[in-house]
């Protein structure tokens, strides 16, 4: 309940403990066959977050933040599969689903592809958000950017899709009332 989309941040930095533990954190979320399609931007430099505002439809969050965090969706399915199967076999780990992993990546097209890993990636956003505030601080999810435009200044390859923004830092402002659909309608 404390938790909330944070409209604008103080400018303070985050300890290296704190952020260490979340990044940790967001490693470790779960994912569909342990397939982990996602990567995560980690943004500090206030001159790029200056750049990335006007293609963050302005939002005060981009700049104020300590650190941004920008989720983005691995398509290279296949890639990760070969680098999983490497893990588990260096770790011993039984490697009998790794066929049908693979005839899973190629059942799908490419907008299939990206709309799984963008399925998982927003599961690791979710893990960030609670994860955040239990830390001690604060985030906002934010989907209010231009992708495309995002790709381009921070230069990212075709196979990652920024998908979902988490800027990060101490609260400037004060959460406002929780709208939320009674229980009787949520449960059913
Ligand atoms: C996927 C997603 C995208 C969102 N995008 C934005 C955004 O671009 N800017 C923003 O200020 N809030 C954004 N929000 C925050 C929601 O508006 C907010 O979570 C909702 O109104 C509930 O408020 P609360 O999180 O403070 O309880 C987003 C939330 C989610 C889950």
């Amino acid at each position: 309940m404390e938790r909330y989309a944070t409209k604008l941040f103080d400018g303070r930095k985050l300890p290296d403990s704190k952020i260490n533990e979340l990044l940790e954190l967001i490693r470790y979320s779960p994912s569909s066959f342990n397939i982990q399609p996602w990567v995560v931007k980690v943004i500090t430099d206030q001159k790029i977050k200056e750049r990335l505002t006007p293609v963050s439809m302005n939002q005060k969050q981009i700049e104020s933040c300590s650190h941004l965090l920008v989720f983005c969706a691995n398509k290279d399915i296949a890639g990760n599969i070969d680098k999983l199967e490497k893990l588990m076999k260096e770790a011993g780990a039984s490697t009998e689903y790794i066929d049908i992993m693979r005839g899973f990546d190629k059942s799908l097209s490419d907008g299939q592809k990206l709309s799984w890993a963008q399925r998982q990636a927003y599961l690791a956003l979710g893990n960030t958000l609670n994860g955040a505030k239990a830390l001690g601080f604060d985030s906002c999810p934010m989907e209010g950017f231009d992708p495309k435009e995002y790709s381009k200044i921070l230069n990212l390859p075709s196979n990652l899709v920024p998908t979902a923004l988490c800027p990060i830092g101490y609260a400037a402002d004060k959460q406002k009332g929780k709208l939320r659909f009674p229980r009787e309608e949520v449960f059913i």
